[in-house]
């Protein structure tokens, strides 16, 4: 079985390379974003010619939520147009297409998790592009999986963790906002239900279960109570102060609550999912 990673240097592309050694009877390939360029539809094509992969996981994407403000155009061309050659090329050669997506699809306006069924209303450009980018999946090619996360860290790349180890290497004081509600998800375990995805999908000729699925840890924390465990977890003593998004704003406005529901996931792959503290102190 042949899977594809595009966007294999990011957090999620990285986490997928540390745990393929675990996987024997998945033949990975990885491209970062010299080998396949996901907006060249003629490297898409010469790429899917050569691997034939059976699945490919799109981890690929725009992620510079504030940028994107300003950079609309290359948002959209990675976010969109980037996703529009995968869903042609996955069509063209029959392989099942898994693609990230993110809470930020959501205007925070809810009160208790989001279900996949609830309506998105991006309040930024990245989240927008995240959602067209969905959008045209579901218009070429059935043989999807869309997983919406949120909160996404690790011991690889750029994210939140890495950002709060660095500042209080650097700082005394720290402030957080702590009115904007969410679940980290530790990108390794995304990357083990990607993988899990794949083989559940692979042992069924035919499968149903295409389509949007949430995921992220359980539980729900703001970013003040994130940092405040990653520093507790680390051993290290911050003056941390809470603060109101108001006093910390930024070119792109935030979802104040992004909440998934895991429950069509676990249901449907029998999944058990940990708490997010418990998979933040497996870092
Ligand atoms: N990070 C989060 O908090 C978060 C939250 C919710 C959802 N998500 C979603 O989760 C997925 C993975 O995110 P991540 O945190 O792993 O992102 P990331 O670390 O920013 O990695 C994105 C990767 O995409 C690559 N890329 C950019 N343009 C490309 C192109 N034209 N062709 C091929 N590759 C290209 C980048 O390569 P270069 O560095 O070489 O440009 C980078 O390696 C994304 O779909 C993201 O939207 C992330």
């Amino acid at each position: 079985m042949v899977v594809l990673v595009t966007g294999s240097s990011g957090q999620l592309g990285q986490s997928l390379q540390f745990i393929a050694p675990n996987y024997p009877q998945i033949d990975f390939v990885f491209c970062d974003s010299k080998t396949l360029d996901i907006t060249n539809l003629e490297n898409c094509n010469q790429v899917f010619d050569q691997y034939k992969p059976n699945f490919c996981i799109n981890a690929a994407a725009y992620t510079a939520v504030d940028k994107a403000e300003s950079e609309f155009e290359k948002a959209f061309a990675i976010n969109v147009t980037g996703v529009k050659n995968l869903a042609q090329v996955s069509k063209k050669h029959d392989t099942i297409l898994l693609h990230i997506s993110t809470d930020f699809v959501f205007d925070g306006s809810k009160t208790k998790p989001y279900i996949e069924t609830d309506i998105p209303n991006p309040t930024g450009v990245y989240g927008q592009t995240k959602l067209d980018g969905e959008k045209v999946i579901q218009q070429i090619w059935e043989k999807h999986f869309i997983i919406r996360t949120s909160w996404v860290y690790s011991q690889f790349g750029n994210n939140f963790m890495k950002t709060m180890l660095r500042l209080a290497s650097e700082r005394d004081t720290i402030s957080v906002v702590n009115d904007q509600i969410g679940t980290p998800t530790n990108a390794v375990d995304l990357a083990e239900i990607l993988v899990k995805i794949i083989l559940t999908d692979n042992r069924q000729p035919t499968t149903d279960n295409f389509g949007i699925y949430n995921f992220s840890h359980e539980g729900q924390c703001s970013w003040y109570d994130f940092a405040k465990k990653i520093f507790e977890i680390n051993n290290i003593s911050i003056n941390l102060l809470p603060i109101p998004t108001t006093s910390f704003p930024t070119p792109a406005k935030r979802p104040a609550y992004s909440v998934l529901d895991k429950s069509k996931i676990k249901s449907i792959f029998g999944l058990e999912i940990n708490n997010w503290e418990e998979s933040l102190k497996t870092i």
